[in-house]
């Protein structure tokens, strides 16, 4: 898709956020999407993306999860090649975690059904934008590390600004699991079974 028809759909959902997520999560979203916006340009991708990837991601996070599941079960019947993932599996059947993790699918599947997006890194980089993915491609990875270290996260690391600018985004997204572990840990909070999957294979491994 052209970097215009992406411009015009971030725009409609911009003005639409305060009317579809609490204010905390609007000011969030914005936050993300600049940042994905900027790690797109330092690693050669459309910032377009980014900014609507990180606009959308959270859109249906307070719509209730029955609502968020079926339009996540919808989205896996459109898209069998992501459904048929690991993480994927892991989010739909992990009923303790799903609750909080599903918005991304439902996101994916608004982003495509009412916005008329089809291009699938930036489905990918919304489906896959919580549960996270050792196969994401290079603008999921960027939508999933702009989300934890945007400015406006409180549990953010000082050192987080400065592996922005200067890691490549291989061991930048490898920080940022890093940091979700530690965070988790820090707080004494259980961790999603697929997330300890995913930091064992590409952190600690
Ligand atoms: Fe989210
Ligand atoms: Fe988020």
């Amino acid at each position: 898709m052209d970097s215009t028809a992406l411009h015009e759909a971030a725009a409609r959902i911009d003005e639409r956020l305060e009317t579809m997520v609490k204010p905390h999560r609007a000011s969030h979203s914005r936050a993300t999407a600049r940042l994905a916006a900027e790690l797109c340009e330092r690693f050669g991708i459309d910032p377009a993306q980014g900014l609507l990837a990180g606009l959308a991601h959270d859109m249906c996070r307070d719509l209730q999860p029955s609502r968020q599941f079926a339009m996540a079960e919808a989205f896996a019947i459109g898209h069998p090649l992501f459904a048929a993932r690991e993480s994927f599996q892991s989010l739909l059947q992990d009923e303790r975690f799903r609750e909080r993790m599903l918005h991304g699918p439902a996101a994916a599947h608004a982003l495509e059904n009412d916005y008329g997006i089809k291009d699938t890194a930036i489905l990918e980089a919304v489906a896959f934008h919580s549960i996270g993915d050792a196969d994401l491609c290079d603008l999921a990875k960027i939508v999933f590390i702009a989300d934890k270290l945007e400015p406006g996260r409180v549990r953010r690391p000082s050192d987080a600004d400065s592996m922005l600018r200067t890691l490549s985004l291989e061991p930048l997204f490898r920080y940022t699991i890093a940091c979700i572990h530690d965070w988790f840990s820090n707080q004494g909070m259980e961790l999603s079974p697929f997330t300890r999957v995913l930091y064992a294979r590409i952190v600690a491994s």
